[in-house]
């Protein structure tokens, strides 16, 4: 089976994206496959979540043309490779621009992750033109739904448009805490709203979390026990599920 390459999009800041992205990937890479984070956020904010620096070959290189080689480095993550962000501010980029080096991604990892930034101008565009699938974090929060409909037509609108392969791997609710009112509420209007689309898997407000991009480590070996890793475990099953080819009926 060829890699697949998701993107992990949502316009709104601050939900998961960087997080789930990061985590993910480290949950595979353990599991033994072959996984690679692409930092298309000026903020780089993957590249120092896996221990490493922004650099000026950069995810915008790939953008421009360059070949995977030139800016791909390895991290001290086993089966985990990252292309990281640009180190500079951003605003290179004007247009959408195809993603070639990922068909060379394809062939060398089962997994590749486009952490996008939180808008959707030309750089989740790019990511969404070149990606399989787009997994959605959605954090607990009021406005949780609020621009989710506008996020599902821009997807709806470059499955059209640019990539007729591209479809949703999910909603993944994330920051959820426990026993709250806000949480429970908001987790059901999501589930009722987007049904089956929304991992089982909620990922809890989990202070373990929020502390391990500071050691520059993911929570697989920061806390790898902690209930923030346990929900990252499960949804890298479920993630690996959901992708996985329909058995025929016997
Ligand atoms: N489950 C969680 N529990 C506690 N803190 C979390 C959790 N998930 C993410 N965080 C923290 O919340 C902040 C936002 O998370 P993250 O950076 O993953 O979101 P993002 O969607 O990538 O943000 P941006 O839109 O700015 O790229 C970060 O400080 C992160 O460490
Ligand atoms: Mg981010």
């Amino acid at each position: 089976m060829a890699g697949r390459v998701l993107a992990l999009a949502n316009q709104k800041g601050g939900v998961g994206k960087t997080t789930t992205a990061v985590n993910l990937a480290a949950c595979l890479a353990e599991a033994g496959e072959r996984t690679l984070v692409v930092d298309l956020d000026p903020q780089a904010n993957a590249t120092s979540g896996l221990g490493e620096r922004a650099a000026t070959a950069s995810a915008e290189d790939l953008l421009a043309g360059a070949p995977l080689e030139e800016v791909l480095r390895p991290t001290a993550f086993k089966n985990l490779d990252l292309v990281p962000a640009r180190a500079e501010l951003a605003g290179a980029l004007a247009e959408p621009a195809p993603l070639r080096a990922l068909a060379a991604a394809r062939e060398r990892y089962s997994f590749v992750f486009l952490d996008c930034p939180p808008s959707l101008g030309p750089l989740t565009v790019s990511a969404l033109a070149a990606a399989d699938r787009v997994l959605v974090p959605v954090q607990c929060e009021y406005y949780a739904l609020e621009g989710l409909t506008q996020l599902l037509a821009s997807i709806e609108r470059i499955r059209s448009r640019l990539n007729p392969r591209l479809s949703l791997a999910g909603i993944l609710l994330t920051m959820a805490v426990a026993r709250t009112r806000l949480s429970t509420e908001v987790a059901r209007e999501v589930r009722r709203a987007f049904g089956d689309l929304v991992f089982d898997a909620v990922v809890p407000r989990s202070v373990r979390l929020a502390e391990a991009p500071s050691h520059g480590v993911p929570i697989t070996i920061y806390d790898r026990h902690s209930p923030g890793a346990d929900a990252y475990y499960r949804v890298a099953s479920e993630l690996v599920d959901r992708l996985r080819p329909k058995a025929l009926a016997a």
